[in-house]
C-alpha cells in the first residue's frame, strides 16, 4: 500500500498512477462497506475545515457526509462570515486553521491559494476545485468509469471531453488520463485548449503510462469509437457573465446531443458530466440563458441525452462522496 499519511491533494499529478489506483480501490471498498452496513469509522476525533469561496452542492455534501460517516467533525467556512481573504491573508489563515484542524478542504480561486494553505498549515490540504484544477472530481469520474466497464482496465478506455478544455475539468482530465494510460480526446476549438506547458507535461507522463492524448477541433474524429463522452459547463464559476455570448458561439458545435451519440458509433456509449449541467430551462439561470441566447433545451448537453440511458451522471455524483472519503481516510489515517 502506498504511503499517503499527511499528504496533500492539490492536483492529480501530486500522485503516481499506482497511488491513484490504490485510492480508487479504497474508495470502492468504503462504498461496499457503507452499502453493506459495515463501515468502520477511521477518523474518529478528527476535525476538518471546509473553506468554500465559491458555491457547491456535491463537493460540500461529499466532504461533510464522508467525514460524518467516518466519525469526524467539520466546520463550514463559506464565502462570507470569516476573515478569510479580506481581513486576513491565506498564509495567516493556514497557520490558524492548522493549529485547530486535522485537514483543510479549499474551494475557490487560484491554485496558488491551495498551495499556500498546504505550505503553511502543517496539515493535509485537499483541493475541492480551483480555477485551474478539480482533482477530487476526477477520482469520482475514474471510479465511475471502472464501475461501468468492469472487465476493462482504465488504460483500455477511450474518453472524449467536449467543450471548454482549458478550464479546471479539461486540465484535470488531461492529468488523470495521462496518469492512468487513458485514450483521451479533448475535442474543442483551439481557443479552448489547455495551456501548452500543461499539455507537454502530460504528454511526457503519457510516454511512460501509454496514455494517448489528442487535442482536436474535429468532432467526428474525436468522438469516434469512445466509451465515454464527457462535458462541462461552458462558463465556469468566477468567470464574468459577459463571456457567455462569445463562449456559446465558440462551443455550439461541441454540444453533446443525440447526433453526437450517433457519431460515436458506439450504441453503449456513456455520458459523463461533473454537474451542475445546463440541460434544460428549468433553473432560474437556465431560463435566463434560454431567453437571452435562444438555446432552448440545453447548452453543453441536451435534455434528451442527459435523461437517457447513456447518462451515468448521478453515479458520478454519488462517487464524489466515496472517493473524497478515501482521500481523507488515506491522508489522515
Ligand atoms: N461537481 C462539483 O464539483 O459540483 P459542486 O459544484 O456542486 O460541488
Ligand atoms: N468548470 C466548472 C466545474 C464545476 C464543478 C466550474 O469551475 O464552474
Amino acid at each position: 500500500m502506498p504511503q499517503f499519511s499527511q499528504r496533500h491533494l492539490l492536483r492529480l499529478l501530486d500522485f503516481k498512477p499506482n497511488e491513484i489506483s490504490a485510492l480508487l480501490t479504497l474508495a470502492a471498498k468504503l462504498k461496499k462497506d457503507k452499502k453493506g452496513g459495515c463501515e468502520q469509522p477511521r477518523l474518529t476525533g478528527k476535525n476538518i475545515a471546509l473553506i468554500f469561496e465559491k458555491d457547491s452542492t456535491r463537493t460540500r455534501c461529499a466532504f461533510e457526509v464522508a467525514a460524518f460517516d467516518q466519525g469526524a467533525r467539520v466546520t463550514y467556512l463559506g464565502p462570507s462570515g470569516s476573515q478569510i481573504g479580506h481581513k486576513e491573508s491565506i498564509k495567516d489563515t493556514a497557520r490558524v486553521l492548522g493549529r485547530m484542524y486535522d485537514g483543510i478542504q479549499y474551494r475557490g480561486f487560484g491554485q496558488t491559494i491551495v498551495e499556500t494553505l498546504a505550505e503553511y498549515s502543517g496539515v493535509p490540504v485537499w483541493n475541492g476545485l480551483t480555477n485551474e484544477f478539480h482533482p477530487t472530481q476526477i477520482l469520482a469520474d475514474l471510479l465511475t468509469m471502472q464501475e461501468h466497464l468492469p472487465g476493462k482496465d482504465l488504460s483500455e478506455m477511450k474518453l472524449a471531453y467536449l467543450g471548454d478544455a482549458r478550464n479546471n475539468m479539461g486540465n484535470s482530465l488531461l492529468e488523470g488520463a495521462a496518469l492512468m494510460g487513458i485514450d483521451l480526446r479533448l475535442v474543442a476549438p483551439k481557443a479552448c485548449w489547455p495551456d501548452a506547458a500543461l499539455v507537454s507535461h502530460c504528454q511526457q507522463v503519457a510516454t511512460v503510462t501509454g496514455a494517448k492524448l489528442t487535442l482536436t477541433e474535429d468532432v467526428a474524429q474525436g468522438v469516434n469509437g469512445v466509451d465515454y463522452l464527457y462535458t462541462d459547463v461552458w462558463v465556469s464559476m468566477g468567470e464574468p457573465k459577459e463571456v457567455w455570448k462569445e463562449r456559446i458561439a465558440l462551443l455550439k458545435s461541441y454540444q453533446v446531443n443525440q447526433a453526437m451519440i450517433e457519431l460515436t458509433q458506439n450504441p453503449q456509449v456513456k455520458f459523463l458530466h461533473c454537474l451542475p449541467a445546463f440541460h434544460d430551462d428549468n433553473t432560474v439561470m437556465g431560463k435566463q440563458m434560454a431567453q437571452q441566447y435562444g438555446l432552448q433545451g440545453g447548452m453543453e448537453v441536451t435534455d434528451d441525452v442527459f435523461e437517457s440511458g447513456h447518462s451515468i451522471v448521478f453515479d458520478q455524483a454519488e462517487n464524489r462522496m466515496h472517493t473524497i472519503k478515501a482521500v481523507m481516510v488515506a491522508t489522515l489515517g
